[in-house]
């Protein structure tokens, strides 16, 4: 391919529709959420708890930014539903290496769409007896006003449509731009 596809858009420019947050948005939010993330933990060690596949970029990048100690473990969790809804119905595809019992749990999750994800994901994280339990959510969809899921860090609220990029996928693709936008129509056909 020309060289200038292997831009930033990583050569899917033609099927993006438009970029709803660019990489400085996306950094310059991180850094504001590290700092009061930074803030409200002082003194106290963090364990990140990353919900695989949509979540590893926005938890590598604010580790980085968080000024205390932090550790790392993911889960990967399966909601039955269509390609681009959720039911509720959760299965755990893979669960936490370690105890959580004692830990300050802060779960970091993509987005937050119906949040019938996340509300699944809370219970089931409660029951392990942390010390505390968080949610930081890059992005939050209107409809997450619908569940009462308790969040108490969020990026940004987004229009109701679907998002790619920086870690959100669309069957697998997209998650490595570094930039959260939309796709043409055609690509869904
Ligand atoms: P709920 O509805 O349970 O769903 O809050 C959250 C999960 O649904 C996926 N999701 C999306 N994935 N672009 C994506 O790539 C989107 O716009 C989108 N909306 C929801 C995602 O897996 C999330 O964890
Ligand atoms: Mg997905």
């Amino acid at each position: 391919s020309a060289p200038g596809a292997l831009g930033p858009d990583h050569g899917y420019g033609p099927d993006i529709d438009h970029v709803l947050l660019s990489e400085e948005q996306i950094r310059d939010k991180i850094a504001e959420l590290a700092a009061q993330v930074t803030a409200d933990y002082a003194g106290k060690e963090v364990l990140l708890v990353g919900v695989l596949k949509g979540a590893v970029l926005f938890m590598s990048d604010f580790a980085r930014a968080l000024q205390i100690p932090t550790q790392m473990e993911f889960m990967a969790v399966s909601s039955y539903g269509s390609a681009t809804s959720s039911s509720g119905v959760v299965r755990i595809l893979k669960d936490l290496d370690r105890d959580i019992t004692g830990k300050h749990v802060l779960v970091l999750e993509d987005i937050i769409d119906s949040g019938l994800t996340l509300s699944w994901l809370l219970k089931n994280l409660g029951g392990r007896s942390p010390a505390s339990l968080e949610v930081c959510a890059l992005l939050r969809k209107p409809d997450a006003v619908k569940v009462e899921v308790p969040v108490k860090y969020i990026g940004f609220d987004i229009p109701n449509e679907f998002v790619i990029g920086y870690g959100l996928d669309y069957a697998e693709r997209y998650r490595d731009l570094p930039y959260i936008g939309t796709l043409k129509p055609e690509v869904y056909q």
